[in-house]
């Protein structure tokens, strides 16, 4: 069977660019910025970003593109005989995981939608408006009926294949996206008058920082950027030998930061305005956009045309993370793309429900996720350049589109000898953290 494609270049940049702009950029990059003290984690992140996400990103298209097959058994064809392919199945786990906690906020995101239409989000208090997200985390019933319907979205849209479906909506709704953000970002900032907000994402106080905050910057460049699990390795697959490789890494490396960045400065100027502490977690966003929506003129449209885009956002990544189920069982065990879709859709709201009635476990999924599983998969991906892959062939796929990859070198060298250990120590550094060895601070 011929394996499906892209259409276009652009195409393929939108669709990873839409894997990669999600929840992670909105809802998670601020939320974990302001738990780790603002610019200095921003700058960490950044470095993060160039010397080890972009050449695992790089790496994960090249393996894709170079074997042309599902995650399992890419690994297997670059290594016949050693155990590489167990980064495949561990993806597949990694995909579960992450979807049905991801599912639950996004159900969030939708639920914020109907509120925003009903008008309950309307001319309420920082007070009241934090308190009706409260209401919303703690009922249950709202979070597992909203994630129920996101993941249906989700279904439909993978069940109709990948050109047809994937690539024809990251086209159009990425940019109104953008563009939205950056008016609201204008209309917080104008909120700020102290500038609170804008020194504490762009002024470093590298008090701040601790070995939990180095390996949440990891993980955070891993989340965004859709690492370490086979979704870009996946979507390298279905990239045409036509295209330049390394500059499309980059693009979407850019754009993904960028989103990110803004994010941040809608929120933070917000948060300071308001009174609203940029360290209170997972629920940063829902408590302090509905305070600047109620500030805007037409701010309830404003209100629902963001939170209707970010459910969009939502779902071109959730589209990405059960892309590499449906195509792990396709190819494994022959199922028809509407059935391995509904199969994969129930076992993660199975999983989803627990998520949705237990906030625990969905702080759990999300750090576990982030933290440990996708740096793990990333170590892994990038090790397996320089071990199974080689400079050679490497090179050559990633020149495969018939120009020259001057930063080759470059890529090579963080390949073998920065972004692995970096990624091991840092990981070593934080267990070693929980025996009550501290190799900072
Ligand atoms: N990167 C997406 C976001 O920022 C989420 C995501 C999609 C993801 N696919 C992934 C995260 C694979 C980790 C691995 O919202």
């Amino acid at each position: 069977m011929k394996r499906e494609g892209f259409n276009s270049k652009i195409g393929a940049i939108a669709a990873a660019a839409g894997s990669a702009v999600g929840l992670g950029n909105i809802w998670r990059f601020p939320y974990v910025t302001g738990e780790n003290g603002g610019a200095a984690f921003l700058l960490l992140y950044l470095i993060f970003m160039i010397l080890i996400a972009l050449p695992v990103l790089m790496s994960e298209f090249s393996i894709g593109r170079m074997t042309g097959k599902p995650v399992t058994d890419a690994f297997r064809q670059i290594s016949p005989k050693g155990h590489w392919y167990l980064i495949g199945f561990s993806g597949v786990v990694c995909a579960f995981v992450i979807m049905s906690f991801y599912n639950v906020v996004a159900g969030w995101t939708m639920y914020y939608v109907y509120l925003s239409v009903t008008g309950k989000l309307q001319d309420l208090t920082t007070a009241e408006v934090s308190q009706t997200f409260h209401n919303t985390v703690s009922d249950p019933t709202i979070s597992i009926f909203w994630m129920v319907i996101m993941l249906s979205l989700t279904g439909y849209v993978v069940a109709r294949g990948v050109s047809g479906g994937i690539e024809k909506y990251s086209k159009i709704l990425m940019p109104v996206l953008l563009l939205l953000i950056i008016v609201v970002c204008i209309r917080s900032i104008t909120l700020d008058t102290e500038c609170k907000g804008i020194s504490f994402l762009l002024a470093p106080d590298f008090s701040k920082l601790s070995i939990k905050s180095v390996l949440e910057a990891l993980g955070q460049a891993f989340f965004s950027l859709s690492l370490g699990m086979g979704t870009m390795t996946t979507y390298g697959s279905y990239i045409s030998r036509k295209q330049n490789l390394p500059k499309s890494a980059m693009s979407v490396a850019i754009i993904d930061f960028f989103i990110a960045f803004l994010a941040g400065l809608m929120i933070f100027p917000c948060a300071f305005a308001c009174g609203v502490n940029p360290g209170s977690g997972p629920g940063l966003v829902f408590e302090t956009l509905p305070n600047v929506f109620n500030q805007m003129p037409m701010g309830w449209i404003i209100s629902i045309v963001f939170f209707l885009l970010l459910v969009v956002a939502a779902v071109t990544s959730s589209i990405s993370m059960l892309e590499v189920l449906v195509d792990f069982l396709l190819s494994k065990y022959n199922m028809k793309r509407p059935r391995a879709t509904v199969f994969a859709i129930t076992l993660t709201i199975i999983l989803g429900i627990g998520c949705a009635t237990f906030s625990p476990m969905l702080d759990f999924f999300d750090n576990l996720s982030a933290n440990v599983m996708l740096p793990l998969g990333g170590f892994f991906i990038i090790l397996s350049v320089p071990v199974c892959i080689g400079a050679k062939k490497m090179r050559a796929e990633m020149e495969a589109h018939g120009g020259k990859f001057k930063l080759f070198p470059v890529f090579y060298f963080l390949a073998k000898y920065i972004a692995p250990w970096a990624i091991l120590f840092i990981f070593v550094s934080k267990m070693l953290s929980w025996f009550g060895i501290e190799l900072f601070d």
